[in-house]
């Protein structure tokens, strides 16, 4: 165990014996210290949007397909021109440090460069973009940005995340406020470890900070022209996430998105709103295949994952599970909770009669109503 200003962070390295992804945070639990566990499980208000995520892939079912001749399946796709093994991606999620000592470079190493999936690194992360990448060893990275109102201090990051060699931007638009996390409240929970891209704040290192403080430096108005100015500025592919309704998805394309991230932050915005699942095929519709699709929020299982894909999107992504994974086993442990979900998802595509992640795309879901 490493001891930060008096929280203690796991330096478990061990693979993990998963059963399976949702109970992972029953352990999890365990080792990390209440607020930040709080900090992690949570979503906001009463949780309600958080419950439906993970509740909505029930409203659609996976066609059974026999005497389809195929063995095998192939997880391996290509987004943005970058290829990989696996649709499965990691979420930029924020301070990972309070799982793990070692936080995000560990979560690259296991995440990325073991099973070859994609990375993506927070604003908000407990190390730096330089070293993220580095624990990366040339596996594919995304940088996410929350936007400052500063733009000197977004032109920073912006650099500093180019130089390291990340294939993209992603531009979260979906949480100019803070959720109202009732979990942090009760916790009364500041970050008690440093998060290096904070220290560019004017305000100082982010160090001992509450979530609010940190999220008033940031940009509270975000348009579609600064989806613009970012393209622009770094040449990469921006990828605007926190897209749930087509109106969204059309403004961030006509400002020239590179891909639509469909997600709801994990039921840790704004409550009340849809499951993320429901909203995906009438997105995808609009979007019409002009853009690549990410999609999160709930994905706990292969067959939510088979889902997703077969809804709409390229690639599919989940938080929470990879980051107890972290807490648990490191490296190693996120190389578990990824390969779990790979070989659940493997299974289903066999049984579903699709060989590769192109007829996952093409397969048939139906929509019998059960009663949860
Ligand atoms: C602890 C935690 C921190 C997060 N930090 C960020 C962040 O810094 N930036 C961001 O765009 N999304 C962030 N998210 C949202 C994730 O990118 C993703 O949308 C969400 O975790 C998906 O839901 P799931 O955890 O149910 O898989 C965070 C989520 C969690 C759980």
């Amino acid at each position: 165990m490493t001891v930060v200003n008096g929280y203690e962070q796991s330096d478990a390295e061990k693979k993990l014996n998963i059963l399976n992804l949702p109970s992972l945070a029953d352990e999890a639990k365990k080792i990390i210290p209440t607020g930040g566990y709080g900090y992690i499980v949570g979503g906001s208000e009463d949780e309600w949007t958080l419950a439906e995520n993970t509740k909505a892939f029930n409203h659609a079912q996976i066609v059974p397909k026999a005497l389809s001749n195929i063995d095998s399946p192939d997880l391996s796709t290509n987004f943005l021109g970058i290829d990989l093994k696996t649709p499965i991606m990691m979420a930029p999620t924020a301070a990972q440090g309070l799982a793990h000592s070692q936080g995000e470079k560990d979560t690259a190493r296991g995440g990325v460069a073991a099973v070859g999936g994609l990375m993506a690194q927070s604003t908000y992360s407990s190390t730096s973009i330089a070293d993220t990448a580095a624990a990366g060893n040339g596996a594919p990275q995304l940088f996410q940005l929350y936007m400052s109102k500063d733009w000197d201090f977004n032109k920073s990051l912006l650099d500093e995340a180019k130089k390291a060699g990340v294939k993209g931007i992603i531009l979260t638009v979906d949480a100019t406020v803070d959720g109202y996390r009732e979990e942090d409240i009760i916790n009364n929970f500041q970050f008690p470890i440093p998060m290096p891209n904070l220290e560019k704040y004017s305000a100082g290192d982010g160090k001992g900070k509450g979530i609010g403080e940190i999220y008033a430096s940031a940009a509270q108005k975000i348009s579609e022209d600064d989806v613009r100015r970012i393209a622009e500025y770094t040449d990469l592919p921006v990828i605007v996430k926190g897209v749930q309704s087509p109106e969204d998805a059309l403004r961030a394309i006509g400002a020239g998105a590179a891909a639509i991230y469909v997600s709801n932050h994990g039921g840790r915005q704004l409550n009340g709103g849809p499951a993320s699942f429901d909203v995906l095929p009438a997105i995808a519709k609009a979007v019409n295949k002009r853009v690549p699709i990410i999609f999160d929020s709930g994905v706990r299982r292969g067959s939510h994952a088979f889902k997703a894909l077969a809804a709409g999107a390229d690639l599919v992504a989940f938080g929470r599970p990879v980051i107890y994974g972290l807490a648990l086993g490191g490296a190693e442990g996120v190389q578990s909770v990824f390969e779990q979900i790979d070989h659940e998802l493997e299974i289903i595509m066999q049984l579903a009669g699709t060989k590769t992640i192109a007829d996952v795309k093409h397969a048939p879901l139906t929509h019998f109503n059960y009663a949860d």
